[in-house]
């Protein structure tokens, strides 16, 4: 759709002052059940594909892996108030599928729901509105087993799974989203494998891709139907902001929003895959797992969309000679995350730079949110994550002093305001990620968190940032 694509902006001053994000604009926090919650074992838990992958050596930088993670699951009523302390006026936070159906299919566990329940309630208690999110990568490893997601069943499954949440929750969770950025769950899952489940098929990964859409709308219809009347019911997308890259940049900035964005923009928002997204996989996938009727299914009206945002890539079309580039900000693999698109080349970007590497580029989220606003006028959109991660140290007189990230805060969100500003109708901002955590395949050497963990004690430190985006919350302006 080239909607969400970008070209260098006139510059602008991104460390503006004086922004007002006044109520009801949502200024949260967000989490995923994984990469927090630990109590691996506990209250009936089932094992996911991420317990799977983070136990098989060599996959996840340190042999890192969630069992205790930062121990969320135990220390619920301590984070509550440190939420309440910030003053966050809505958490974000997943499921896990495997505490409710501990091999993806049957009756809820009633235990792994009431940890839910406690911490749903635990928000209303404190005035912060509960957004949670059904799936953020944790599929129960059976259904795994049984194919994942290339295969049909996987998204009934999943829509079966949204009911009986529905069922114990949808009377008090006011705002849901389906499923947290399906392109990493299906490319990097199944394409180039650097997560789990760690399969490299490209064929998979596009299988994937349309099981993942048709859970969605399976999950939203069943949202829709079995939650109180007004409930929100949304999805996450990462949208991916490509730059022309030089030869043939317009050729490859359009095959990766077909492939990335439009692949989900397409047939949630129009009821269609985008025709570039078809003809660019033909050589992979006939594309016969789309059936009749598919579409409708998938194409559910919407409350909101969730935009997830980090960073850049620059592209190209490779010549052929020399060394391909493949900085697309993912571990590198064998196999390509970037399915019928080998040809495209990642190019290095300029900075500056988070610690993962990623570039900062406040400007393009501005640039995808208005993109996103004159794609769908009608359709309110949220920032459901956006931070960064940094060498954060905690210094002998115990604060965090991580003036590198409230700047990147800052910048970001002056590019919400920006957006805005042009005519964008966006209703939050929740900043990635409340709590230092387990980051995939990069374990906890990555911290993303406004809040550090100290993972020996398991204690918790604000640090800088958490108490500026404390003052954001409170004043409601950038100060
Ligand atoms: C996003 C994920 C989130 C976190 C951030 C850094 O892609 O949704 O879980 O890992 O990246």
């Amino acid at each position: 759709m080239g909607a969400v694509t970008s070209g260098p902006e006139p510059a602008a001053d991104y460390l503006r002052t004086g922004d007002v994000f006044e109520r009801p604009f949502l200024l949260g926090a967000a989490t995923a059940a994984y990469q927090i919650e630990g109590a691996a074992d506990e209250d009936g838990r089932g094992r996911s594909i991420w317990d799977t992958y983070s136990h098989t050596p060599g996959l996840v930088a340190g042999g890192d892996t969630g069992d205790v993670a930062a121990d969320h699951y135990h220390r619920l009523g301590e984070d509550l108030d440190l939420m309440n302390g910030l003053g966050l006026d809505a958490y974000r936070f997943s499921i896990s599928w495997p505490r409710i159906q501990p091999g993806g299919t049957g009756p809820a566990n009633r235990r792994g729901l009431d940890f839910y329940s406690r911490l749903v309630d635990g928000l209303l208690e404190r005035g912060i509105t509960p957004v949670a999110t059904l799936y953020h990568w944790d599929l129960p490893q059976e259904l795994e087993d049984a194919g994942g997601w290339p295969l049909r069943d996987t998204a009934y499954r999943f829509a079966e799974y949204a009911g009986l949440v529905a069922d114990a929750l949808g009377d008090r969770v006011p705002m849901w989203t389906t499923i947290n950025e399906p392109w990493a769950a299906a490319y990097l899952g199944y394409g180039s494998g650097v997560m789990a489940p760690g399969r490299t098929d490209g064929a998979a990964a596009l299988a994937a891709v349309h099981h993942l859409n048709l859970g969605h709308g399976l999950a939203a219809a069943t949202l829709r139907e079995r939650s109180a009347p007004g409930t929100s019911v949304s999805v996450t997308l990462n949208m991916h902001a490509a730059r022309d890259g030089g030869d043939g940049g317009p050729e490859a900035v359009e095959r990766v929003d077909a492939l990335a964005n439009g692949a989900f923009l397409g047939p949630m928002l129009r009821g269609a895959y985008p025709e570039r997204l078809l003809t660019d996989t033909q050589d992979v996938t006939d594309w016969s797992f789309l059936r009749d009727g598919d579409l409708d299914l998938i194409h559910q009206p919407l409350d909101s969309l969730g935009v997830n945002f980090y960073s850049t890539v620059t592209v190209r079309m490779w010549d052929g000679t020399g060394e391909k580039t493949s900085a697309d900000g993912h571990k590198p693999s064998t196999a390509t995350p970037w399915v019928g698109s080998e040809s495209v080349e990642f190019l290095p970007q300029p900075g500056p730079f988070t610690a993962m590497g990623w570039n900062i580029a406040p400007e393009a989220l501005e640039q995808v949110l208005v993109g996103l606003g004159n794609a769908f006028p009608d359709l309110p959109l949220i920032v459901t994550e956006n931070g960064a991660a940094f060498d954060d140290r905690r210094t002998p007189a115990g604060g965090v002093h991580d003036t590198g990230r409230i700047d990147y805060l800052h910048r970001h969100l002056v590019a919400c305001a920006r957006a805005r500003e042009r005519g964008v109708d966006l209703r939050g901002y929740f900043v990635w990620s409340l709590l230092d955590n387990f980051e995939w395949a990069h374990g906890y050497e990555k911290r993303f968190g406004v809040v550090h963990v100290d993972y020996d004690t398991q204690r918790r430190t604000v640090k800088d940032s958490g108490h500026w985006y404390a003052q954001l919350a409170r004043t409601r302006r950038i100060g």
